[in-house]
């Protein structure tokens, strides 16, 4: 394989990852438009019709191939599995989990898996359970993670050694050369949450994106949620959540209920913004087009 994008079916071998609410229909199809794979997320989500209803947008938008997250553990993954099915998706990332149950329902019906992971051992259960590749995610990227997470620079490899299908590398990438980088450690591709949520077309509100723009690398925190872990920037609220030790359950359900509030309609006090250490790399809101070819030009 030359990379990702054959499997994709897409021009670059850059995903973009799901990230809830602002992964919505015109940014993913934005995405796809220049080139990348573009993904809804389904985290969220509870109402299978919302995902078709969205999946109808980001078709009226492109004809190039665009896919969606599947959250392993979430009660209507396979109803959204459906869905994407019906609407001719060609691949998906699957996350939060193990793919064991999905892999063979998706894979029967035509749709090419990549699971997310972030550990060497879980990269190796992915692979046996017959997903197409595994999205290696170092500790460094934004959003959820788990605990004791490796690096980006540090866990790619080690994937790549311990696995016979393809890595993709996720957390860190800002730039070209983090995108080189990947290829260097051995991934056929690069997964990108943080530079991409500093796109124009992206929904993100003006106040989050302009935090991402004053953040250095050193400026997110690890918020603990009892089973996981959120990389946040570090907001007075992100401080004072981190400082109380973190969030309970109930607590990170009502932060959920405040998701739109603040990343879309940039109140920062009602909630985190997630964000990776690249964070530190942003320097403008540019068009999703220049940040993509931007990464994958030759020199
Ligand atoms: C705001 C936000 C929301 C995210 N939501 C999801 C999600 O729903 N599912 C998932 O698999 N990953 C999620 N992620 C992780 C991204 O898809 C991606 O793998 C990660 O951001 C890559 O690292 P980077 O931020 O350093 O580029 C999220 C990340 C961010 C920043």
């Amino acid at each position: 394989m030359k990379d990702i994008s054959e499997l994709l079916g897409c021009k670059y071998p850059i995903i973009q990852g799901a990230m809830g609410v602002i992964s919505n229909p015109e940014f993913v199809a934005a995405v796809s438009e220049a080139g990348g794979y573009g993904l809804l997320a389904t985290a969220f989500d509870s109402d299978p019709a919302k995902l078709k209803d969205r999946v109808d947008r980001v078709k009226a938008f492109t004809e190039k191939p665009f896919g969606a997250n599947l959250m392993a553990i979430h009660p209507k993954a396979f109803e959204f599995a459906d869905i994407l099915v019906e609407a001719g998706v060609k691949a998906v990332t699957t996350s939060g989990g193990s793919p064991k149950a999905l892999v063979p329902y998706l894979k029967e019906r035509g749709i090419k898996v990549l699971h997310v992971v972030s550990n060497v051992s879980n990269a190796v259960k992915a692979a046996s359970a017959g997903v197409d590749a595994v999205i290696a995610e170092g500790s460094e990227s934004g959003g959820m993670q788990g605990f004791n997470g490796a690096s980006t620079m540090v866990l790619t490899p080690m994937v790549v050694d311990a696995v016979d299908v393809p890595v993709v590398a996720a957390g860190g990438i800002g730039d070209r050369r983090g995108y080189q980088a990947a290829f260097v450690l051995g991934a056929v591709g690069a997964q990108i949450g943080t530079a991409f949520i500093a796109a124009e077309e992206c929904i993100a509100h003006a106040n989050y994106k302009n935090a991402l723009i004053s953040a250095s690398e050193s400026d997110t925190r690890l918020m603990n949620v009892e089973w996981a872990q959120f990389r946040v920037v570090s907001t007075p609220v992100a401080e004072e959540m981190v400082t109380k030790g973190g969030l309970s359950k109930s607590e990170f359900s009502a932060q959920g209920a405040s998701i739109e509030e603040t990343w879309v309609h940039g109140d920062l006090e009602a909630g985190t913004i997630p964000a990776g250490q690249s964070t530190g790399m942003i320097k403008a809101i540019r068009p999703v087009r220049e940040i993509i070819e931007d990464m994958v030009r030759d020199s």
